[in-house]
């Protein structure tokens, strides 16, 4: 990479797993953009003085990855929409006015439920098990396409109800315990909890579930996670692991600081033979 290409990274910590360095990289192959990405493990402690000294440097935009998603939107001087409705940012980029900051995890779900798998949102019941920052991060733009309802489920009740009260100018949302999601099966259940990093399952009833749901998973790993493969065990239509959302919120991202949107096919599989998922 020639000394002069843009300068690109994400923070986060630990970061030493991340795919994000893969996928620019392609990207920016693909597309032809003079840039170089690399990872940067930062504590917490260090990330605000971290973000100005890159910017400072002449680095051009971040991506910014747990633990640090709040931080950023402090951070930045200015926040897109999207960013100020997730209240958390995962885009940083600098612009004549300063660093803005974004957040494109939710469109990059829309996108891969949408495109790349086909799923109808309007019109369909939805179920989102979690109330923390990724649902926070996803709500706005499910809500965008006019879901019939969105039911945010989580262990701790009060958390989804103030989530869901938080977002009802926008659409149809009721937050609720575990046990009170109703009988009726939702059309589309997506794990936003982070109960896959310790392989447990929300206690979803069985009621939520019929041969027609599609289950997606926030969360991706090397083979099905605990969710996917709790769905397919009980008999769902179809479970997805987040491995096209991280794609598609990167397209995002790239987009955003190159005005060039790459495509992510081939991209996306690539990254299917490398962790082994489907
Ligand atoms: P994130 O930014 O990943 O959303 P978070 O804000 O800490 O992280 O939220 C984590 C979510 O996962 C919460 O909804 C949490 O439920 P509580 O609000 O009741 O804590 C949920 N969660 C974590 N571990 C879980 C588990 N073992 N079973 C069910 N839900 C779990």
């Amino acid at each position: 990479m020639s000394p002069a290409a843009d300068q690109y990274g994400v923070f986060g910590h630990p970061v030493g797993h991340s795919l994000s360095p893969f996928i620019h990289g392609m990207f920016a192959r693909e597309t032809g953009q003079e840039m170089s990405y690399r990872s940067y493990d930062v504590v917490p402690e260090e990330f605000a003085a971290r973000v100005r000294e890159f910017f400072e440097k002449g680095g051009r935009g971040l991506n910014i990855t747990l633990p640090h998603k709040i931080a950023a939107a402090e951070v930045a001087h200015e926040l897109t929409e999207r960013a100020a409705h997730a209240a958390a940012v995962n885009t940083l980029a600098l612009q004549e006015e300063g660093i803005l900051g974004d957040n494109t995890d939710g469109a990059g779900l829309v996108r891969d439920l949408c495109d790349n798998l086909g799923i109808v949102i309007t019109n369909r019941q939805l179920l989102i098990l979690g109330a923390g920052g990724a649902t926070r991060g996803i709500l706005a733009p499910l809500l965008e396409l006019e879901p019939a309802a969105v039911v945010i489920a989580n262990r701790t009740a009060e958390r989804a109800e103030a989530l869901a009260a938080a977002f009802t100018d926008l659409g149809a949302t009721r937050g609720v315990g575990f046990a009170d999601v109703g009988d009726a099966p939702f059309d589309l259940i997506i794990n936003a909890t982070s109960a896959s990093l310790t392989g447990d399952i929300p206690p979803i009833p069985p009621s939520a579930l019929s041969p027609d749901t599609v289950c997606y998973d926030l969360a991706y790993g090397r083979s099905a996670t605990a969710f996917v493969k709790w769905a397919e065990g009980a008999g769902c239509a179809r479970a997805v692991q987040g491995l096209g959302m991280l794609v598609e919120q990167a397209a995002e991202s790239f987009h955003l600081w190159r005005g060039i949107r790459p495509d992510t096919t081939h991209v996306l599989s690539l990254l299917k033979v490398r962790t082994g998922s489907t």
